[in-house]
């Protein structure tokens, strides 16, 4: 039975892109909200995330996440609150983490959501750096790269979501740290919030010249976030017995991107390239929130986000974040 009070905004899956998607491939509708059932409660989001896999749900296909269903609302992470409860155990007011993004009020099971502790942290930062973003550069970093102290990481897309955290992870960890980036701003950002050893902008300057020049000696381990060019080049100066953490494609993601060239290197140098999912390690959130949460508190670890005010401009977001530029720096949420 709806809920004669109240009506929720949601954003459709209105068509499949062709490249770049656009704002008709969205729709913004309002739907009646049904009444609370034992168990239920009625969240207010307070911010929704924004991510490039989401371009994957877009298009039609088996992925390793279902495809956005056409005409259906789309989904993701997002922190609220709770206005109306059904479930003791998640009273009014109590800050949830849920994967109903992209609308402003909602109803779910309770069991479907987890509570955060927003006295420990800003709730969006749930989203970003304590959330599936940071988790997936901690595990990118110490489970599947096995970082060392004073080894040398190259990371890309590093002034983004994954990439800032990653950063700022290797760097505590006594790494020298090469980072690139799609814009000026963003490679000051580097250099004078995350203090990393040596920035570049990929746009405007030669990948491999760069890391030719940030490291003479090679690379130990390259975090990708964004394969194509970048990738080509890295593998042209890692050390032998180098590892890569393919953790993103973005190059690719609204147009095929070309592959690297040199995939021998791999052969030639012995090199262990291993495909991160962070849906994958899960499990590991509790050991990352132990460490992240002291980092986050004492001023090591910067929360560094983009907030764009208004569900009606998520898909505007959503489309430069698949773009370079200046649009973000960090992890980009909207606030509904
Ligand atoms: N494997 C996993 O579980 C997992 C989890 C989260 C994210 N990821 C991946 O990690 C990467 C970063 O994600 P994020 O959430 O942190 O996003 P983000 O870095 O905050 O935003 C995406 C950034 O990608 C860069 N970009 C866009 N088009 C590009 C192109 N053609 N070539 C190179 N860079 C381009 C842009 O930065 P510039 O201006 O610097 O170019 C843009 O700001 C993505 O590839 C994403 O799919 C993977």
């Amino acid at each position: 039975m709806p809920n004669s009070n109240l009506q929720a905004k949601e954003i459709r899956f209105a068509s499949c892109p062709q490249g770049e998607p656009s704002q008709e491939n969205f729709t913004l509708t309002t739907v009646d909200l049904p009444e609370l059932q034992p168990g239920e409660v009625l969240v207010r989001n307070s911010f929704f995330s924004i991510d490039p896999y989401m371009r994957g749900r877009m298009n039609e296909g088996k992925s390793y996440i279902l495809p956005f269903a056409l005409g259906k609302a789309l989904d993701g992470a997002a922190v609220g609150q709770v206005v109306q409860s059904r479930d003791s155990g998640f009273p009014p007011s109590a800050w949830v983490l849920s994967f109903c993004g992209w609308r402003d009020y909602f109803v779910s099971q309770a069991s479907q959501l987890r509570k955060i502790d927003a006295t420990q942290a800003p709730p969006s930062a749930y989203l970003g750096v304590l959330g599936a973003t940071g988790l997936t550069a901690w595990v990118g970093l110490n489970d599947v790269a096995r970082i060392k102290e004073k080894e040398t990481v190259f990371i890309s897309a590093a002034a983004g979501a994954v990439g800032s955290v990653a950063c700022q992870l290797a760097k505590l960890y006594g790494c020298q740290v090469i980072a690139s980036a799609g814009s000026a701003a963003k490679v000051a950002f580097l250099k004078n919030q995350l203090h990393v050893d040596y920035a570049y902008n990929y746009r405007e300057s030669e990948p491999l010249r760069q890391l030719e020049i940030a490291a003479p000696d090679g690379l130990h381990v390259y975090f990708d976030n964004t394969a194509g060019p970048q990738l080509e080049a890295a593998l042209g100066v890692m050390r032998n017995h180098g590892r890569i953490v393919m953790c993103g494609a973005i190059a690719g993601y609204n147009a095929p991107s070309p592959g690297p060239k040199n995939l021998h290197q791999v052969i030639i140098r012995r090199l262990r390239l291993q495909g991160l999912l962070v849906a994958d390690h899960l499990h590991r959130m509790p050991a990352f929130l132990d460490e992240m949460i002291p980092l986050l508190r004492a001023g090591k670890v910067l929360h560094q986000e983009t907030v764009v005010d208004g569900i009606e401009k998520a898909p505007d977001a959503f489309i430069s974040l698949l773009q370079s530029g200046d649009a973000h720096i960090g992890k980009l949420v909207i606030h509904v």
